[in-house]
């Protein structure tokens, strides 16, 4: 990574290249959202009509956005927080705008919170795995290991520490250091394990079923929050409505095209989600399982898979091992934003800065931890029956209300926010067309939409229908 001195007076890295980016920003990307939450959304959500509106999402609010948020970032070269902040005062606009950057931090925070007792799931069956824990068991045999696992709060405060530890770690050394050169080998390995998934998948004589599963539009099992859910995680899967994007951008060579680069990104991150359905579902169907399991899903498949195949300890240790790489490298970017405004601003070095936050997510995870065992506690969200108390609270906070307003913020301020000449001049897009076709997308289409998917939340609507 080549440092550059920036007008600030700290210094602030760039990547080598656009590549270089685009592995950084696929790592964030790419992660516990594709491989862990995707199956069990789309499980929970009666399958293909909920992928379809999904996909939908991704191309038309979440890349256009990604592209406003990859602008911004790179224009201002700052923290969310200061990015917000210097360019509404560059556009002449209110300085209100840097809540943006705030509320960015604040949903990062609380999902790493949560995000880290996940990735500690990971974790802890990477070692699980290896032992072979799984070569001797039924389909039955691995969900009781599994609900015996997360009903024990030790363990997973255990492993919940270590996720945090490892990733306090690589923050404080620098994002870029190191994680260009991980991310360019972990991403395609953990394409090709996933290939072979799928390859096994194939061979349970239940591959069809996955496939009508996922791709067949049964409009009929489309509830109002599915609809909600699979917006908000066209969000949370992109990365996107809290500057995490944006400060990756913000580390972006000037020459590189921010439309091309979005469009590869938002790509390859469904792609990745689509595959890890297309491996879970046949195996769901071939053990008789429940698509609807919930968050345990991938834990209670994918086991029975590895203690099956050939050679499935090995590829089932790989697999975990590259799914926590491919949690950390989405919870540094979930982190960054935070540490780099405390570097910034507060003159904390790095290692500090991310010591700080690190304490604090690392604490806020035990509600997460504690909520599927001893804090569980039900509730009810429009008819839908959630049993995991702080964990279900905390994910729809962040993913289906906060990154959509934190998106429609950042539409907003991308499409009218920035003055047009601003904006053309960061975008650099080859032809005219190109730019108002996307200048239109980002100031109507993308927040209208998202508005309207979030007022259906708050019930807004009923009382018209
Ligand atoms: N996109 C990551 C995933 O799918 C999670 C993530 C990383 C994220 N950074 C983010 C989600 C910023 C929302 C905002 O696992």
């Amino acid at each position: 990574m080549a440092k550059t001195t920036t007008k600030r007076r700290y210094v602030h890295g760039q990547w080598s290249n656009r590549w270089a980016f685009i592995l950084a920003a696929t790592g964030s990307a790419v992660g516990l959202g594709n491989i862990w939450k995707f199956p069990y959304i789309a499980g929970e959500n009666g399958g293909g009509a909920f992928v379809l509106v999904y996909i939908l999402c991704i191309a038309v609010i979440g890349i256009p956005i990604m592209m406003g948020e990859v602008m911004l970032g790179r224009r201002a070269r700052q923290s969310p927080i200061n990015t917000m902040r210097s360019l509404s005062a560059q556009e002449g606009r209110n300085g209100m705008w840097k809540y943006v950057g705030w509320m960015g931090v604040a949903a990062g925070f609380l999902i790493l919170s949560y995000y880290s007792v996940i990735a500690g799931w990971a974790l802890a069956y990477v070692v699980r795995t290896a032992s072979g824990m799984f070569t001797i068991h039924t389909a039955d045999g691995v969900a009781n290991i599994f609900g015996e696992f997360v009903s024990d709060p030790e363990k997973l405060l255990f492993w919940h520490t270590v996720f945090m530890v490892m990733t306090v770690i690589v923050v404080a050394r620098g994002v870029q250091h190191g994680l260009e050169k991980a991310v360019r080998f972990l991403m395609p390995a953990l394409f090709i394990l996933l290939l072979v998934l799928v390859g096994y998948a194939m061979n349970t004589g239940f591959f069809n079923e996955g496939l009508h599963f996922l791709f067949d539009a049964d409009f009929s099992k489309l509830t109002g929050e599915g609809v909600l859910t699979a917006m908000g995680h066209a969000f949370f899967t992109l990365s996107l409505g809290m500057g995490a994007i944006m400060i990756y951008g913000s580390y972006l060579p000037q020459e590189a095209s921010i439309a091309k680069t979005s469009i590869t990104i938002g790509i390859a991150d469904t792609v990745v989600a689509l595959l890890a359905g297309l491996a879970i579902f046949p195996i769901v169907f071939a053990n008789g399982l429940e698509p609807a399991a919930g968050p345990s899903l991938i834990f209670e498949t994918l086991p029975v898979a590895f203690g099956q195949m050939p050679g499935g300890t090995l590829f089932g240790s790989l697999f975990f091992i590259l799914l926590v790489f491919a949690a950390w490298t989405s919870a540094i970017s979930l982190i960054e934003p935070a540490v780099a405004y405390l570097s910034e601003n507060h003159g904390l070095d790095r290692v500090m800065s991310s010591a700080v936050i690190g304490i604090g997510v690392w604490a806020l995870g035990i509600l997460t931890a504690m909520s599927f065992n001893r804090w569980a506690f039900n509730f009810h969200f429009f008819g839908k029956a959630k049993e995991n108390g702080m964990f279900d609270i905390f994910d729809i906070l962040t993913a289906n209300i906060m990154l959509p307003l934190g998106g429609i913020l950042i539409a907003l301020f991308a499409g009218w926010g920035m003055r047009r000449h601003s904006s053309q001049d960061e975008m650099q897009m080859k032809s005219i067309i190109s730019y108002d076709v996307w200048s239109f997308i980002i100031r109507y289409v993308s927040p209208t939409l998202t508005i309207i998917i979030l007022l259906h939340l708050f019930g807004f609507f009923d009382r018209f229908l």
